[in-house]
């Protein structure tokens, strides 16, 4: 998984990538011609005729062409530029579906709305999209200024609090892309990623169904212990958990979390040893998060790790 903005998956990053191309083309062909002029006038040698009334119009003339071509280049540039940016906020295809994204100190939150409003989805760090199919951003941020950056994918969007703004995103082929908080929002900047999924529209359509549901009974009796736990806890002043009485939202949504890759905004893979040294103490693997270490004797860790990775 490349990040790569001369990689381009998808149509926007396609424009940027043609539209870097033609900078650097323009620019190489621009410098090379100076410093070959430049190195003509070094080694040539003053003569009679330089000083001449036709030789100063011949120079004026060429001087006043030099310039009328460098505008024209100057103009072509700016306006290649402005096309390729009206392009960024505006989906040139049809049947857009449309993702909230909303930046925390230090995770990404995507909501699916729906009509119905039990219906709507949130997605932390993990962006599903359906491929071929044009995903308008509604862009805004719960604390800092951070920025959206899936280089495959889409340029940076920044994520101003108290303002939305909107960009958008669209995938060729399935895969999964990563991203990266682009502007720097504090001590875990850099701890902040996220996946975007490129997946055929049935499948889209299957996880977000899935994403719906509420979420599992316990199976065995240590995840039941385990949500026991959970509920008995400091977690809920934080988490949601559809299905049961859990249901704040000041960190990630918890419902579906043992179906996503990563934890802790593409930090971690999502294993049962990265889960429990997470939970165990998240300020050893992001200090400085929100979340606080949990003081659980080691079986009752385990029971609560159980039932989270039972959250499917
Ligand atoms: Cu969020 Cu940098």
């Amino acid at each position: 998984m490349d990040l790569n903005v001369l990689n381009p998956q998808g149509p926007i990053a396609r424009s940027i990538a043609q539209l870097s191309w033609a900078l650097f083309s323009l620019s190489g062909i621009v410098y090379v011609v100076v410093i070959v002029a430049l190195f003509w006038a070094l080694r040539r040698t003053r003569d009679e005729s330089d000083d001449s009334p036709q030789t100063t119009k011949r120079l004026t003339r060429t001087v006043a062409a030099a310039s009328a071509v460098s505008a024209c280049i100057l103009v072509a540039l700016t306006l290649t530029t402005v096309f390729a940016d009206r392009g960024l906020t505006q989906p040139s295809g049809q049947g857009a579906i449309e993702v909230d994204v909303i930046g925390h100190m230090w995770w990404w939150d995507f909501r699916y709305r729906d009509v119905t409003p039990s219906d709507w989805v949130n997605s932390p760090n993990e962006l599903h999209i359906p491929v071929g199919v044009p995903v308008v951003l509604r862009v805004t941020s719960q604390d800092v200024i951070h920025s959206f950056w899936v280089p495959n994918l889409v340029g940076k969007r920044d994520l101003v609090p108290g303002q939305v703004t909107y960009t958008w995103i669209q995938a060729d082929k399935p895969g999964v892309f990563r991203g990266q908080c682009a502007e720097f929002c504090g001590y875990q900047h850099a701890h902040m990623a996220l996946l975007v999924i490129a997946e055929p529209v049935a499948e889209f359509q299957k996880w977000i169904q899935h994403q719906r549901q509420p979420a599992p009974e316990p199976a065995t009796a240590e995840q039941q212990r385990g949500r026991d736990l959970f509920l008995g806890s400091t977690c809920v002043t934080c988490h949601s958990i559809r299905g049961t009485p859990a249901g704040s939202r000041i960190g990630p949504e918890l419902t579906h979390v043992a179906t996503r890759r990563t934890i802790a905004a593409a930090t971690l893979p999502n294993t049962p040893e990265h889960l429990r040294s997470w939970i165990a103490n998240p300020q050893a693997i992001k200090p400085g998060n929100r979340m606080p270490p949990s003081p659980l004797a080691a079986d009752d860790l385990g029971a609560v790790v159980a039932y989270v990775r039972s959250l499917q």
